[in-house]
């Protein structure tokens, strides 16, 4: 989604959190130099003064080639991360210049030596070589949006780019997984017309809601995803019954992921 809060990477990091939880091996690919799901995992200093970073790794200029990705590897308790740097914010002019620049991130993950069962790349809310590679590397996409009409127009333009990807890139054919609803308001519900338009462009059980919670942001506070997240530790105790409804959210996603694998 090519624009910025609208829960990409608190999208990424629950969803892993929800596929590490059904006992999958999980890894989160930071794809968006603005370092968003790294810096909520607690990686300042990797993404301010890491050695080596996806720019080493994708562009020409680094000191890493595609077969280099696993020395990026981060090991957490909950899933692995190749986390942002801030050198990225240089990645996308060269991925523009350099030929096979779109499909540089494919290649890096291709030649992992782990093997993962799921692999979860977060993209920035940009269209460009950069979202254009993390697509070409997945070729799954799930679109976090907001519940409203501004979401159709991102979209509608966000499918048009992923036609013209797949006009010149023929090998690969990019799936839609489906629409994360993110921050449905707990009082009152989706626009109709709103909801209507996404039912029908995604296919009713390939649109799922996350209700908008605090819990979600103290979860972030804690460094895990909702799964990992302990109310108690956190100091907010209250946060028991709201954190059920958000895992029962993601976890609605990580079913609905499975049947890809
Ligand atoms: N379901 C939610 N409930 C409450 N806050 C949320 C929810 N989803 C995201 N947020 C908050 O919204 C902000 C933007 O989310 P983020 O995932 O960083 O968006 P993006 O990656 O698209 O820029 C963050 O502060 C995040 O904690
Ligand atoms: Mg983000």
């Amino acid at each position: 989604m090519q624009k910025g809060g609208v829960g990409k990477s608190t999208t990424s990091i629950n969803t892993a959190g929800a596929l590490n939880a059904r006992g999958h091996d999980v890894l989160v690919v930071d794809a968006d130099p603005q370092g968003g799901a790294t810096l909520k995992m607690g990686l300042r200093e990797e993404y301010r003064s890491g050695e080596f970073a996806l720019f080493d790794v994708l562009s020409d200029m680094g000191d890493l080639t595609y077969d280099d990705l696993d020395q990026l590897i981060i090991d957490s308790a909950e899933f692995d991360i190749v986390p942002s740097h801030l050198k990225n914010f240089n990645l996308e002019k060269y991925l523009y210049s350099e030929a096979g620049g779109h499909e540089s991130l494919r290649k890096a993950v291709d030649r992992l030596d782990t093997d993962y069962d799921f692999i979860v790349i977060d993209s920035p809310p940009n269209l460009g070589p950069l979202s254009d590679g993390a697509l070409i590397a997945a070729e799954n996409v799930l679109f976090p949006s907001h519940p409203n009409t501004i979401a159709r127009d991102s979209l509608e333009i966000l499918f048009e780019e992923i036609d013209t990807i797949e006009a010149k890139f023929d090998q690969y054919s990019i799936t839609t997984l489906g629409a994360v609803l993110n921050e449905v308001p707990s009082q009152g519900n989706v626009a109709r017309e709103v909801e209507e338009w996404f039912f029908e462009t995604f296919g009713e059980d390939h649109v799922f809601d996350v209700p908008e919670r605090d819990v979600v942001e103290h979860a972030i506070e804690y460094r895990t995803s909702i799964f990992e997240y302990d109310p108690e530790d956190a100091g907010y105790p209250w946060d028991d019954g709201p954190q059920q409804d958000v895992i029962a959210a993601y976890d609605r996603i990580a079913d609905h992921l499975e049947q890809y694998q």
